[in-house]
C-alpha cells in the first residue's frame, strides 16, 4: 500500500490563542486535501482553541512536546493524558531546537516516544544533523545513531505508525533548504536503518518526512522524492503559503 503523505506545521513559540483562532480560520479552506494528512502542531496553550476550531475539517492537531510520566509533580511539563483528553493526536517530539536549547536526550526522547505510544499518540519524531557534522561527512552516521537510540526497544508495530522527521540543523529557519538529493539520501538512509533494525514492511510503513525551509516553491520536488513522504514545516505554517505546501501537486 502507498504510504499518505503527512504535511505538518510546527508553529514553534509563536501564536496567542486569539491569533490561533484567526490563523485557523484562514488557513481551514486552503488546506483542504484528501491526498495529505494535514497536522498543525501547535504550542500547548493553543491545543484547545485549535481543537475547537478544526472540529470537522481535515486538520489534526499537533503538540509540541510532551513529557514522559504520567502525571506528578513536574512543574511546567504536560502529560500524555492531557493531551488526549484535549483530542491531540500527534506530538513533535526531539526536535533540535528542544535538543539544544533544552538539552533533550536520545535516552529521554526513548522514554517519550514509548509513552506516546502507550497512549496512542502519534509521535513526529525529528532527528538531523549540524552544518559541522555535514561538512565532515558523518551526516548517516550521526542520523542512524539517533534513530537506533531513541527506537531501543519500541516495538515495529508502533514504529510502522509513526513519522520521523529529517531536518538537517543548518536548513531550519535559514532559507537554504538541502537539495532533493541530499534530503532523499538522507531519507532512505533512514527507511534502509528501520528495514536493518525491524524488518521491510516496518520500513515500508513509516512516513519520513523533510524538514527545513520547505516553502511553496521547493516542496513539490522535495515531496515527489521515492523515500520523502511530506514534510514539517516551520516558518511558512503560519502563512497562507501553508495551502501551497499541503497541495504541492
Ligand atoms: P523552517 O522550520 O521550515 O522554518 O525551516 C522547520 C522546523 O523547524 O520544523
Amino acid at each position: 500500500m502507498e504510504r499518505k503523505k503527512i504535511v505538518a506545521g510546527n508553529w514553534k513559540m509563536n501564536m496567542t490563542p486569539a491569533k490561533t483562532v484567526e490563523l485557523i480560520a484562514t488557513l481551514k479552506p486552503l488546506v483542504e486535501s484528501i491526498d495529505v494528512d494535514v497536522v498543525f502542531c501547535v504550542p500547548a496553550i493553543d491545543i484547545v482553541p485549535a481543537i475547537t476550531a478544526t472540529r470537522g475539517t481535515n486538520i489534526a492537531i499537533g503538540a509540541e512536546n510532551m513529557y514522559f510520566e504520567e502525571s506528578g509533580a513536574y512543574t511546567g511539563e504536560i502529560s500524555p493524558e492531557m493531551l488526549v483528553d484535549a483530542g491531540v493526536k500527534y506530538v513533535i517530539l526531539g526536535h533540535s531546537e528542544r535538543r539544544e536549547y533544552f538539552h533533550e536526550t536520545d535516552e529521554e526522547l526513548n522514554k517519550k516516544v514509548k509513552k506516546a505510544f502507550e497512549h496512542s499518540l502519534t509521535p513526529i519524531l525529528c532527528c538531523g544533523e549540524t552544518l559541522e557534522q555535514r561538512e565532515m561527512g558523518i551526516t548517516l552516521d550521526w542520523i542512524r545513531m539517533q534513530i537506533k537510540s531513541v527506537l531501543v526497544d519500541v516495538p515495529a508495530s508502533d514504529v510502522a505508525k509513526m513519522v520521523i522527521a529529517y531536518e538537517p540543523i543548518w536548513a531550519i529557519g535559514t532559507g537554504v533548504t538541502a537539495t532533493s538529493e541530499q534530503a532523499e539520501e538522507v531519507c532512505k538512509a533512514i527507511r534502509e536503518c528501520i528495514a536493518e533494525i525491524y524488518d521491510e514492511d516496518t520500513a515500508k510503513s513509516v512516513r519520513i518526512q523533510y524538514g527545513g525551509s520547505v516553502n511553496a516553491g521547493n516542496a513539490k520536488e522535495l515531496f515527489s522524492q521515492p523515500n520523502i513522504d511530506g514534510g514539517l514545516v516551520g516558518g511558512a505554517s503560519l502563512k497562507p503559503e501553508f495551502g501551497k505546501i499541503v497541495n504541492y501537486k
